[in-house]
């Protein structure tokens, strides 16, 4: 009910105000962190699912079975290379409703142990309906160590993050959150060790006035992703850019923002809890975490990705397909096939979702 739910953010807010009274300004990545996933009132850990068409934003898998059953071909590939063990192990972390998961295991004529590591409830228990044969569990179970593959599509863009500004001088601070009244508001305060040192590996090129989203939850995140692996492959797939590529955005105030219903929403710190909180993910950033612990990686966009693996020939075909329609067929079936290309199109896009990065790192 629309009425409990707000109830329940406005009890987040003020926890959030009582944690800034008795400790101070909090650092951003700790507001990011109850903001998305306080059990009583962040945004992924209570309320509704949020990855569906009527939700507060649209991803691959939601916009077409075709990237799920793309992807199948990966996880053939890995299976084969791997010698094809027993008990090859297929995780998805972030599997919302379960639109990738679905065309995936439907595209293999064999069926890996199959894992979605879920952080909202609400996506739980539509992972558990319309899926049996997964084992689905909370974000903070992660399984024991197996051979396979982890998928991770738009979900390393909401781990928390620590926002950082570069001074006149060279130096940086970090901006923290306060509250004043019934405001929270954004303060500046001398950056945290933690935070310098990941600026001095990842963001040493910025000029003073730039705006830098510090990701060291996701280099945690990505260390536990590979440590998961005795041997295969970790795919993280989201929207962001090399650190040099995210150079002229972090120069322009940084990529923070948030969405509702679709749109760019309001500042951050409007409502806890109310609303999707994202930053571009630097990719140098995670393909270290993988290079140091002796993977191989690979980061590509996800137009070449998907079509690397067939997409584009898939697309012709189906294009081929829809005009023998056009020729006196069964124009209920021309229509199917042209909504099919239609969507290949928009996971192929060069502006859109054919921006995406893809890190593929394998062992
Ligand atoms: C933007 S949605 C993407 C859903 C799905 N991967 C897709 O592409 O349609 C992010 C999903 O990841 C989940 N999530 C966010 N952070 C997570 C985390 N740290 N561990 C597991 N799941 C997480 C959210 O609950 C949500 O279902």
């Amino acid at each position: 009910m629309p009425g409990e739910l707000g109830k329940e953010r406005s009890g987040l807010g003020e926890r959030i105000r009582r944690l800034i009274h008795r400790e101070g300004p909090i650092p951003f990545d700790r507001f990011m962190e109850m903001a998305l996933y306080d059990p009583d009132g962040g945004y992924f850990a209570s309320g509704p699912l949020r990855s569906r068409a009527e939700g507060d934003f649209l991803t691959s898998p939601e916009t077409s079975g075709e990237f799920g059953a793309t992807l199948a071909r990966f996880v053939g590939q890995e299976f084969r290379r791997l010698g094809r063990p027993a008990g090859f192990t297929l995780l998805e972390v972030g599997a919302g409703s379960g639109t990738l998961l679905s065309p995936l295991l439907g595209a293999l004529d064999w069926t890996p142990r199959t894992v979605a590591l879920e952080a909202s409830p609400a996506a739980r228990q539509v992972l558990r309906q319309a899926l049996p044969v997964v084992e689905v569990v909370p974000d903070r179970r992660e399984p024991d160590r197996f051979r396979g593959v982890v998928i991770a599509n738009e979900v390393v863009d909401n781990l928390p993050v620590a926002i950082a500004v570069r001074a006149e001088d060279g130096g940086w601070s970090e901006r923290r959150v306060w509250s004043e009244g019934a405001d929270l508001v954004l303060v500046e305060a001398p950056a945290r060790p933690e935070v310098l040192a990941w600026l001095e590996a990842h963001a040493a090129d910025v000029p003073a006035g730039g705006v830098v989203e510090c990701q060291p939850a996701a280099s945690d995140w990505m260390g536990r992703m590979i440590d998961l692996l005795e041997a295969g492959a970790v795919v993280v797939i989201d929207y962001g850019d090399t650190s040099e590529g995210l150079l002229p955005r972090r120069r322009r105030g940084g990529t923070l923002r948030t969405y509702r219903a679709h749109h760019l929403s309001r500042h951050p710190l409007d409502e806890p809890g109310s609303m999707d909180i994202t930053a571009d993910v630097d990719f140098s950033a995670l393909a270290r975490v993988a290079s140091d612990r002796g993977m191989h990686t690979r980061l590509c966009r996800q137009d070449e990705f998907l079509s690397g693996l067939g997409l584009s020939a898939r697309r012709e075909e189906l294009r081929r397909r829809e005009l023998a329609e056009a020729r006196g067929g069964d124009p209920i079936e021309r229509l199917r096939l042209r909504s099919m290309v239609k969507e290949i199109d928009t996971l192929l896009h060069p502006r859109g979702f054919g921006d995406f990065r893809v890190l593929v790192a394998t062992r």
